[in-house]
């Protein structure tokens, strides 16, 4: 990507704690997603991973800290203030209505969160032909955008669900865990699809626990232990078996020396 802007920092989270009663989920954690690049979040069960992706798409404002946007403090009290700066998710389930076509799946929900170009004055005709045009773009493997939900592979569904995240999400989009449920070949394309949301400029947030998936499309990943910062690493300059170790906290983190 030639983005001057390529790098420099999107988000920045700083000293985010968040609690549920007792328990302290985040306990100041400190990370930078950089513009234009995938980057991993790793951590054990109950790291503390899904409640920062929360933090970061409005689900659960932070107890306390700071989240950035374009070094801009930004309080997210609703997913649908994370979706007015362009920041979408993909959840383990996906979101996809079965009895819906593909792209019905797409538009889904649309003429709420978009002011500027209501979902009323496209007509059915201009949705199938820019959904074609969305899932071509994105080199998905979906034959038929007229196709029901419920008649498609695992793979092809969470194409499409990424597909959906990756049209409204201009900004920043986050995977939490997004071929856990997927085989060999299936997974291929997902991280094909990732790699494709990169080079169009899309900043990546990816929970995965597939540390040859990290290795192979994030270029760098921060590791939660305990709902705290552990460690990062550029991909560039570390192993499988390195963030293993600092996951597990068989190799001291950055700040336990
Ligand atoms: N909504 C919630 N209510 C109560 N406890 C929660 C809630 N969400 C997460 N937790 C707790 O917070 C900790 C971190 O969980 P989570 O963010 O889901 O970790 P991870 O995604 O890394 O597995 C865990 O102890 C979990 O039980
Ligand atoms: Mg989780």
């Amino acid at each position: 990507m030639t983005d001057p802007t390529d790098g420099a920092p999107l988000v920045d989270v700083r000293g985010v704690t968040k609690s549920f009663d007792a328990v302290r989920a985040l306990r100041g954690v400190n990370l930078t997603l950089s513009q234009g690049r995938v980057t991993a979040l790793l951590g054990d069960n109950g790291a503390g991973k899904s409640t920062l992706v929360r933090c970061l798409t409005g689900v659960h404002p932070p107890d306390d800290g700071e989240i950035l946007f374009r070094g801009e403090p930004i309080r997210l009290q609703s997913p649908d203030d994370a979706r007015h700066l362009g920041i979408e998710t993909v959840y383990q389930d996906l979101g996809l209505i079965e009895d819906l076509q593909v792209w019905q799946n797409l538009f889904l929900n649309r003429e709420l969160t978009r002011g500027v170009v209501p979902f009323r004055v496209l007509n059915k005709k201009e949705m199938i032909a820019e959904s074609t045009t969305i899932l071509a773009d994105l080199d998905v493997d979906v034959p038929d955008v007229r196709a029901t939900v419920r008649r498609m592979s695992g793979g092809q569904r969470q194409s499409v669900a990424i597909a959906r995240a990756a049209n409204w999400g201009t900004t920043l989009v986050i995977m939490d865990e997004p071929t856990a449920a997927l085989g060999v070949r299936e997974t291929a394309a997902v991280e094909k699809l990732i790699t494709r949301l990169r080079d169009n400029g899309v900043t990546v947030l990816l929970v995965s626990h597939d540390m040859g998936q990290v290795m192979r499309v994030a270029d760098s990943a921060w590791v939660l232990r305990r709902g705290r910062t552990a460690a990062h690493r550029a991909t560039s300059e570390t192993t499988g078996d390195e963030l293993v170790g600092l996951i597990t906290g068989a190799i001291a983190g950055d700040d336990d020396a």
